[in-house]
C-alpha cells in the first residue's frame, strides 16, 4: 500500500492564533487527510518563553524558541508566521521563500509596510504568500475579494476593520460607559493589543484599508500619506446626538475610486453611519465590510473580525489552498469538503420548529377547543391564541402560534385541520424562523 505524504508546518509565534492553528490541524487531522490526499501536521512552534502554562496542549520538544530554526528545519515544509510585527516578521518570511517554503500569515502590518517586496520575493521564489487572516479575522474577505467577486470593479468598499474599537462604542452607546470604564473590561478581555494605539488611534483598521485597497486597485497607499483617526474623541453626547440623527458612530475604514480618473482615497475615521446601513447595526466585537462592485451591486459581510478560532480557520483555509496547489487539486472539481455519503437528508420528524396558524372558523361554541384538541391529537401544544370576530355570522379569524414541533406532526395535523368541521378555507401556516433552532 502507497504510504500517504506527510506535509509539516512550523509555527512562528503560539500565541492566540498560533494555538488555535495548531489544535485545529491536529483535531481534524482526518479530515485534512481525506480532503487533501495528505497528512498535514504542525509539528513544530516557536515562543518566546518555554516555560509557559499554554492552554493548547504542546510537546516540550515540538517548542523552541527560535524561529529561524523552524523556517531552516528541512523536515518543515510550510510556515505560518503568527509573530507579529514588522522586521523580524520580514527576515523570517524573506528566508522562508529562500528556502522554497510558503507562508501563511495574519500580519497585516508587515503586508501592509511591506507587501509589494514581499509578494514578488515569493514570485521569485515560485512559492505562495497567503493572508486571509490580516484583514478581519474570520471574514473571508480577501478570497471574496480577489476570487468571487473577480469580474467587479469597486467604486467603494468601507466597513469596521477593527474589533475592539468596535467592542468599545457599542458598549459606550448602549450603557452610556464611559471611555476609560470600557477600556478598562477591554483590557481585562485581552481585547486590546499590547500597543494600545493600534485599535485606538485606527492604525490596525488603516493597515487592513491598506491591504484591501491594493486588493481592489492595484495601489499600495503610504500609511503616512492617507487620513488616520481613532476613538478616543468620542463622548457618549456624540453617541446620543447621533442617534437622534438616525446614525451611530462607528470606526470605518473607507476606499474610494473615482472611475473618472482613476483617482483611489483611503482613509480611516470616525463617521455617523446612517442606521439602514448594515455596517452601523454591526456591534460588539465584529466586523463589517460592505463592498459595491460594478457587477454585483453591494455585497455586505460581517462576522468575527478576531479571536482564536475564527482567526485561526482562516490560516487554515490559507494553508489548504497552499496544499491544493502544491499537489495539484483542481477545487473547482473536487467540490466536496466530505466523502460523498457521509450526510443523509434529515427526516421530517428531526426538522423542529414553531408554527404560525392561520384559521377562518365558525364563531360558535365549542369550535376553538375543536380546534386545539385537533393540534393535541398530534402532539402539538399551542403557545399563543388571538382571536377576531367579524360578526354577521361570518367565520372569525384565528391565529394560533405553537411551542416546538416538528414538520411531521405539523404536517399532519394541517391535513387533519382542513377536514375538521367548522374550518372554512384551507389553513395557512408560516414557520416561525429561529436562527438558535437545531431543527433549521
Ligand atoms: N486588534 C484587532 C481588532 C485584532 O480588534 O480587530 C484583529 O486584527
Amino acid at each position: 500500500m502507497n504510504e500517504i505524504p506527510t506535509i509539516r508546518v512550523g509555527i512562528l509565534g503560539f500565541g492566540t492564533v498560533g494555538q488555535g492553528t495548531w489544535k485545529h490541524l491536529h483535531e481534524n487531522a482526518n479530515f485534512w487527510e481525506k480532503i487533501l490526499g495528505v497528512r498535514l501536521v504542525a509539528t513544530r512552534a516557536s515562543v518566546r518563553k518555554l516555560d509557559k502554562d499554554r492552554k493548547v496542549p504542546i510537546p516540550t520538544e515540538a517548542l523552541t524558541t527560535d524561529s529561524l530554526a523552524i523556517v531552516n528545519d528541512p523536515e518543515i515544509d510550510l510556515i505560518c508566521e503568527l509573530i507579529g510585527g514588522v522586521e523580524e516578521a520580514k527576515k523570517l518570511t524573506l528566508q522562508a521563500f529562500a528556502n522554497g517554503k510558503s507562508v501563511v500569515t495574519a500580519n497585516k502590518a508587515l503586508i501592509c509596510e511591506h507587501g509589494n517586496e514581499l509578494f514578488e520575493a515569493a514570485e521569485r521564489a515560485g512559492v505562495q504568500y497567503a493572508f486571509e487572516a490580516s484583514v478581519a479575522g474570520g471574514i473571508p474577505i480577501i478570497k471574496v475579494l480577489r476570487e468571487s467577486l473577480v469580474a467587479n470593479e469597486f467604486p467603494l468598499i468601507y466597513g469596521i476593520l477593527n474589533g475592539t474599537s468596535n467592542y468599545i462604542l457599542t458598549r459606550m452607546e448602549t450603557e452610556g460607559a464611559s471611555f476609560q470604564e470600557v477600556l478598562k473590561d477591554a483590557r481585562e478581555l485581552g481585547y486590546v493589543e499590547a500597543d494600545e494605539s493600534l485599535d485606538l488611534d485606527g492604525i490596525d483598521a488603516a493597515h487592513k484599508a491598506v491591504i484591501l485597497a491594493y486588493l481592489a486597485h492595484g495601489i499600495w497607499v503610504d500609511l503616512k500619506d492617507i487620513t488616520v483617526e481613532g476613538i478616543s474623541k468620542i463622548s457618549n453626547a456624540d453617541l446620543d446626538a447621533a442617534q437622534k440623527l438616525g446614525c451611530k458612530i462607528k470606526l470605518i475604514g473607507v476606499i474610494r475610486r473615482n472611475f473618472e480618473n482613476d483617482h483611489v482615497s483611503v482613509a480611516v475615521y470616525p463617521a455617523l453611519v446612517p442606521m439602514a446601513e448594515i455596517i452601523a447595526r454591526t456591534d460588539g466585537v465584529f466586523n463589517g465590510i460592505s463592498l459595491t462592485g460594478s457587477v454585483v451591486g453591494t455585497v455586505v459581510l460581517t462576522g468575527r473580525g478576531a479571536g482564536q478560532d475564527p482567526t485561526a480557520g482562516s490560516v487554515i483555509s490559507d494553508l489548504v489552498d497552499v496544499v491544493k496547489g502544491i499537489r495539484g487539486i483542481n477545487s473547482s472539481i473536487k467540490l466536496l469538503h466530505v466523502s460523498p455519503d457521509q450526510c443523509k437528508p434529515a427526516p421530517a420528524i428531526e426538522v423542529t420548529g414553531c408554527y404560525y396558524l392561520r384559521l377562518s372558523v365558525d364563531d360558535r361554541p365549542g369550535q376553538l377547543s375543536k380546534v386545539a384538541e385537533c393540534l393535541a391529537e398530534h402532539a402539538i401544544s399551542l403557545a399563543t391564541v388571538s382571536q377576531t370576530p367579524h360578526g354577521n355570522n361570518s367565520p372569525a379569524t384565528l391565529i394560533l402560534t405553537t411551542h416546538e414541533t416538528n414538520e411531521h406532526s405539523i404536517a399532519q395535523a394541517m391535513a387533519s385541520l382542513e377536514e375538521l368541521p367548522g374550518v372554512e378555507e384551507p389553513p395557512v401556516l408560516f414557520r416561525m424562523f429561529d436562527p438558535d433552532s437545531n431543527g433549521e
